[in-house]
């Protein structure tokens, strides 16, 4: 019998519609566009305005989209795992919220909190309930409002993340395609350097906390940087021996948009040019968990049945890994 792997048989993404640019930052804090492109790559970032939606609405437009993309009906879903930081709520988990809002009835769900690497934590989890057999049709979001926990009065990390996010449909296949390697790592001694520090069960929320900012993210942005650029570039280029792929053999480097100059050092480390990289970060800043999918989404147009991909991804943990994959389709 030939083995079974997880292939992504449908990408969707969200964006909310506000654009936050360099030129309105300018307004807000002490910094300018020179400073934020130069050192980041940003130009724009889109953010939710409207009160009262959080994470759940990036999910349940991601998964519309894919069930219609893919001809699914919501009550043929078994599973749907959400990565994010940002949850609606502390609990339930986002994934119940967005299971209930798009008929998912048949499916269980949980989120997962892995900051920039939560979608290839989940992608890499998801993979294993296919191949495990017993599950059919498994989506993976990864998405975060990364607006509602972001200071902007805070230079350091305002100028950096956004709002938004997508998901994928995992279903089995015995073709030559789909997830065909992961290493994932993580590591607490990280957990102080990218985190946000109350409104969990150490830190409940306070009037203090409130005062001292604590429920906003703190990056100490270059202990971050150092180990990042390290860690996914080593990362992706183990991900590469282990599996026998020459430069030439990768046609895309799908990397965690944090920092253009993160991903260039990754790229550089794994000898692949500029043209083979997936880059949106200049529309859409840092999305945390959302990413990845944001970008499989822009690129699906140009991506064919059998191109080898390498996700890698490294955030708050630290958590870092990496994925290869082979696409499934063609794009109609
Ligand atoms: O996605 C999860 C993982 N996160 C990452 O991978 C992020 C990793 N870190 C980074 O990408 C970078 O560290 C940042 C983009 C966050 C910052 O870039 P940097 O080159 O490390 O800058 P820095 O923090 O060392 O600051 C350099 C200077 C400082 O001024 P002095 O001390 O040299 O006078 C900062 O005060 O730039 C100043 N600065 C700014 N200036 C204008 C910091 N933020 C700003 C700003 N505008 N927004």
């Amino acid at each position: 019998m030939s083995q079974i792997r997880a292939a992504i048989t449908a990408v969707h993404g969200y964006l909310p519609d506000y654009k936050l640019t360099n030129q309105e930052l300018e307004t807000m804090v002490e910094t300018n566009d020179e400073w934020i492109t130069s050192r980041t790559g940003i130009k724009e970032r889109r953010i939710i305005k409207e009160q009262g939606v959080g994470t759940s609405k990036i999910g349940v437009e991601s998964v519309k989209g894919i069930l219609e993309k893919s001809g699914t009906k919501p009550e043929e879903v078994d599973l749907i795992i959400c990565a994010t930081v940002t949850p609606d709520h502390v609990f339930p988990a986002t994934a119940n919220l967005i299971a209930k809002e798009t008929g998912c009835v048949n499916a269980f769900g949980f989120d997962m909190s892995a900051a920039c690497s939560g979608f290839i934590y989940g992608l890499t989890t998801g993979a294993m309930y296919i191949q495990s057999g017993n599950y059919k049709k498994v989506i993976v979001v990864g998405a975060d409002k990364m607006s509602s926990i972001i200071n902007y009065k805070d230079r350091a990390t305002c100028i950096i993340f956004g709002d938004g996010g997508g998901a994928v449909m995992l279903e089995p296949s015995t073709e030559d395609v789909g997830v065909v390697d992961s290493i994932h790592k993580s590591d607490g001694n990280g957990v102080e350097y990218l985190w946000m520090k109350a409104g969990g069960s150490k830190f409940p929320a306070t009037h203090e906390s409130v005062d001292n900012d604590e429920h906003y993210v703190y990056q100490d942005g270059k202990t971050v940087f150092k180990f990042a650029v390290t860690n996914m570039a080593d990362y992706a280029a183990k991900i590469m021996e282990k599996n026998n792929l020459t430069a030439e053999k990768v046609d895309w480097l799908v990397p965690h948009q944090a920092n253009k100059r993160i991903v260039d050092a990754t790229s550089n480390r794994m000898g692949i040019g500029e043209d083979k990289v997936m880059m949106n970060i200049e529309r859409y800043g840092n999305t945390t968990a959302g990413t990845i999918p944001l970008l499989l989404w822009d690129y699906e147009k140009q991506l064919k049945k059998g191109d080898n991909l390498v996700l890698a991804a490294f955030g708050g943990g630290f958590t870092w890994g990496a994925i290869y994959l082979k696409w499934a389709y063609d794009s109609k």
